[in-house]
């Protein structure tokens, strides 16, 4: 088949790379043409070659990134899948993000991600592309450029890492790490222990080995019908990684010979099925705020309208906790992977998914799952359960609601370690920010016991940009060392899918916002979460909230004057801020819009539906 993108001999076709071409024609687009073939052909390629369909790889390899390490061997797989289905390989970089290096948070180069992999996508004359990643926000940023770009796209994750090993006890990235420092912490660990487990926590290259965000993203994609089962959980070290990226690379020459667009793939029903996944793994409560990302990208306005925080809860409802992994449980991604993965998993929630969604194979998903072969595993160790024996009975994550989080607030019920918390009233004890709590949390006179809530304000995504990981906020000291290991704790925040405890996230608005109730939250308040009923709310009358409210606005309007520049807060100061921030400040939606940028999504101003 001749690449329609090389024939001289044809009008350029109206498609997506057609319009590229013009837009970037050097005045006539037939010579646009013959001037692209000049440069490619500087890299050694025959017509022959440049005849095939291309495949695009999207190589995020970086020596920061050690989720990533074996990506050039995965390139080398995909390139063999595709040459030897007849297409052409050709892989390029985006940015890379690792978790640890990714200042100040990973999440706030994830819109930025996004829009370097949707915009590379466009420009460049693929026919289908592979998109490699797989620490947290790699995969997320993938879809959400790739759906906007609408080309078909496969993705490829790059596996979990094996667990390591302490004293005979199997320990990995990131669970251990936390539940391990919160013991040095208590100082029931010592420096020597804690330096030894240091060495084993991330023992491999591949992804957080645990039920963190990548492992939950990876398992979210094969609910939305996008990666083949395995594809989520084959350890980043394996020869199965290979064997998947060889056929991801033919899958690849398929799915454009077959014009499978994300954009008509996705539906409702694929997201209902993703969401069901979600619950059953007890994922990251990362995940939906990423989900909501991806589905404020899709050109369907009635999907979009459908697809909210409410859904989220709703398919929680009816949903069981069957996936046995840190952080809810006790096992790792190997265990789940030798245990049958996703096919299995899937089989057990047979009758709650839609088995009629497409799957990048052209297949649906009942159809994949009839035709894979299935080899049954004896239950022990128990990993996934049976449908009738969950490890909880219902929503893991959960959607709260009430006079503190109008457009919504997220918990991760299941990895609560005090199941009483989840019906709870106590005084507020809040910090303004995380410097404050530095500042403040382990001081020996802070007046706060086990009942208190602690109150974490301003790490929303205008507050502190990328809403960090900061939501697990630690046990004050000096309770810890009494043995309470858990607590009612809130913010605006995010918190790591590798992390556990009662903890509420993604309140919104956010406190940064003059309008927010969280804002105004002072020491004393008492705060109800009561997850059976799905609120949270604080026992102030409306009166006393609008007071304080207009307060706090009249504050922040006075902060305009230019001398008081230096105690603006964020939400003022964005106005004048140069760069990448001052685009992320002004433009980012809450979390229950996924913390896209206003500009990229599908209703957006500028936006594809726009082209
Ligand atoms: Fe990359 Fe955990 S740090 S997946
Ligand atoms: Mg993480």
């Amino acid at each position: 088949p001749i690449n329609p993108d090389y024939d001289l001999t044809k009008p350029i076709p109206p498609d997506a790379n057609g319009l590229r071409q013009s837009l970037t024609s050097y005045g006539d687009a037939h010579f646009s043409l013959f001037l692209r073939k000049v440069f490619i052909k500087a890299l050694g390629y025959s017509e022959d070659a440049l005849s095939r369909p291309i495949i695009g790889i999207v190589n995020t390899y970086s020596s920061f990134n050690p989720c990533h390490a074996n990506i050039p061997q995965l390139i080398d797989a995909v390139k063999r899948g595709v040459q030897l289905n007849g297409g052409l390989a050709i892989d390029f970089p985006t940015i890379s993000i690792h978790e640890s290096f990714s200042s100040p948070t990973s999440m706030y180069l994830r819109n930025l991600m996004s829009m370097d992999t949707e915009e590379m996508i466009a420009a460049q004359p693929c026919d289908a592309v592979v998109l490699i990643g797989g620490c947290d926000k790699t995969t997320p940023a993938q879809l959400m450029g790739g759906l906007s770009a609408n080309k078909p796209i496969l993705h490829l994750v790059t596996g979990p890492m094996m667990p390591g090993s302490h004293k005979g006890v199997r320990i990995g990235a990131c669970t251990d790490c936390r539940n391990n420092w919160a013991a040095y912490r208590a100082g029931t660990i010592d420096i020597e222990d804690i330096s030894a487990i240091n060495d084993e926590l991330a023992p491999t290259a591949g992804t957080c080995g645990v039920m963190g965000t990548a492992s939950t993203m990876a398992c979210t994609l094969v609910g939305l019908g996008l990666m083949p089962f395995a594809g989520a959980t084959a350890p980043a070290v394996s020869s199965s990684r290979l064997r998947i990226a060889e056929a991801t690379g033919a899958n690849a020459v398929a799915a454009f010979q077959k014009d499978i667009r994300p954009q008509g793939l996705l539906t409702q029903e694929s997201f209902e099925n993703a969401i069901t996944v979600l619950q059953a793994i007890g994922g990251s409560t990362n995940a939906i705020v990423h989900l909501m990302a991806i589905v404020g990208r899709h050109w369907d306005s009635e999907l979009v309208r459908n697809i909210d925080l409410k859904k989220v809860d709703e398919i929680g409802c009816k949903t069981p906790l069957l996936v046995d992994l840190k952080p809810s449980g006790d096992n790792y991604m190997t265990d789940f992977h030798n245990s049958g993965g996703m096919l299995a998993l899937l089989r057990e929630l047979k009758h709650l998914l839609h088995l009629d969604a497409k799957t990048i194979s052209g297949r649906t998903l009942g159809e994949e799952m009839d035709n894979t072969r299935f080899i049954e595993v004896p239950r022990s160790p128990n990993v996934i359960r049976p449908y009738d024996d969950p490890l909880y009975p219902a929503s893991s994550l959960v959607v709260l609601r009430g006079n503190l989080a109008p457009g919504g607030a997220i918990m991760k019920a299941s990895a609560s370690k005090w199941k009483n918390l989840l019906s709870h009233s106590g005084p507020a004890v809040v910090f303004s920010g995380s410097a404050d709590m530095a500042k403040r949390l382990d001081d020996p006179d802070l007046d706060v016991t086990e009942n208190s809530v602690l109150v974490l304000q301003n790490i929303g995504p205008v507050g502190n940009p990328g809403m960090p990981e900061a939501g697990m906020i630690p046990i004050p000291r000096k309770l810890a060392s009494r043995g309470v290991l858990d607590m009612l704790r809130i913010s605006d925040g995010r918190m790591s899918g590798t992390a556990g405890g009662s903890i509420v996230l993604h309140i919104s608005p956010e406190a940064a916002d003059p309008n927010s109730a969280l804002g105004i939250i002072r020491d004393g308040d008492i705060i109800t979460c009561d997850v059976n009923n799905r609120i949270l709310r604080v026992e102030l009358s409306d009166e006393e909230m609008s007071r304080r409210i207009s307060q706090r606005r009249e504050a922040v309007e006075n902060s305009r004057d230019p001398k008081t520049i230096g105690a603006q807060p964020s939400w003022v100061r964005r106005e004048k801020m140069r760069g990448y921030r001052g685009l992320y400040m002004r433009n980012v939606l809450q979390a229950q819009r996924g913390a896209d940028f206003d500009f990229l999504t599908a209703d957006g101003p500028g936006s594809s539906l726009d082209l």
